[in-house]
C-alpha cells in the first residue's frame, strides 16, 4: 500500500469517527431512511431552487386518518432536490440533482428537553452521510407547529386519499 492510499484511508476513517460522534453528541439515533420510496409520498412542494417530496409509511397515514396520534418510532423523510426551471405535469418543478435528506422522527418523551413532542431531527447528504447542519433549528422551527404534532403538513396526511 503507498502512503498516499494509506492517508486517504486514515481521513476517511475519521471521518466517518467523527460522523458518529457527532450523531452521539446529537443524541439523535435516526438512520439514513433507506427504504423510503416503498413508504407514501403524500405532500409534493417546490421553493425557490428547491422541489421537494415528503414520504411516511401508509400505516400513519392510516392511523391519523382515524383521529389517533402519529405512533412512536413513526420517520417522516423529506427529499430535497435542485429544482429544475420547467414545471412538471404536477404543477411543481421538475427535480435535478438530490440535495439532501431531512428526516424527523417521533420517539417517546421521557426527558424531553427541548419541549419537542419527542421529535427528534436530521439531515443527510444524498449518498446518506449525516449532513452536518444546527439540529436546534429544526426543533425550533417545527415548534410553530405544535398544535399539529410538530408537522407542517400534518393537513396533507390526514387529507390523503390512500387507494
Ligand atoms: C424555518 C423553519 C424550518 C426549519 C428551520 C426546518 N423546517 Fe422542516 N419544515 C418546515 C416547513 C414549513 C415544512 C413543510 C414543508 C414545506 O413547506 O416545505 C417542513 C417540513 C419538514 C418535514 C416533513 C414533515 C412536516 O413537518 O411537514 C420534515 C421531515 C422536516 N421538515 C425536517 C426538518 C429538519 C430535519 C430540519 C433541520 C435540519 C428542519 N426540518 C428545519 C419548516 C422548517
Amino acid at each position: 500500500m503507498n502512503e498516499k492510499f494509506s492517508l486517504k484511508k486514515t481521513l476517511l476513517k475519521s471521518g466517518l469517527l467523527l460522523g458518529v460522534l457527532t450523531s452521539l453528541l446529537h443524541g439523535s439515533n435516526i438512520d439514513f431512511p433507506k427504504n423510503y420510496k416503498d413508504e407514501v409520498l403524500y405532500f409534493k412542494n417546490d421553493r425557490g431552487s428547491i422541489t421537494e417530496e415528503v414520504f411516511v409509511d401508509k400505516r400513519v397515514i392510516e392511523k391519523v386518518q382515524n383521529n389517533q396520534q402519529i405512533p412512536i418510532g413513526t420517520v417522516i423523510t423529506l427529499v430535497e432536490y435542485f429544482a429544475k426551471d420547467k414545471k412538471g405535469a404536477d404543477g411543481y418543478a421538475l427535480k435535478g440533482d438530490l440535495k439532501r435528506f431531512v428526516v424527523m422522527k417521533k420517539e417517546p418523551i421521557n426527558n424531553d428537553t427541548t419541549n419537542s413532542g419527542g421529535w427528534i431531527y436530521q439531515a443527510f447528504n444524498p449518498n446518506g452521510t449525516i449532513k452536518e447542519e444546527n439540529l436546534n433549528r429544526c426543533v425550533s422551527c417545527h415548534n410553530s407547529a405544535k398544535n399539529n404534532d410538530f408537522v407542517f403538513t400534518f393537513d396533507d396526511i390526514k387529507n390523503f386519499r390512500l387507494d
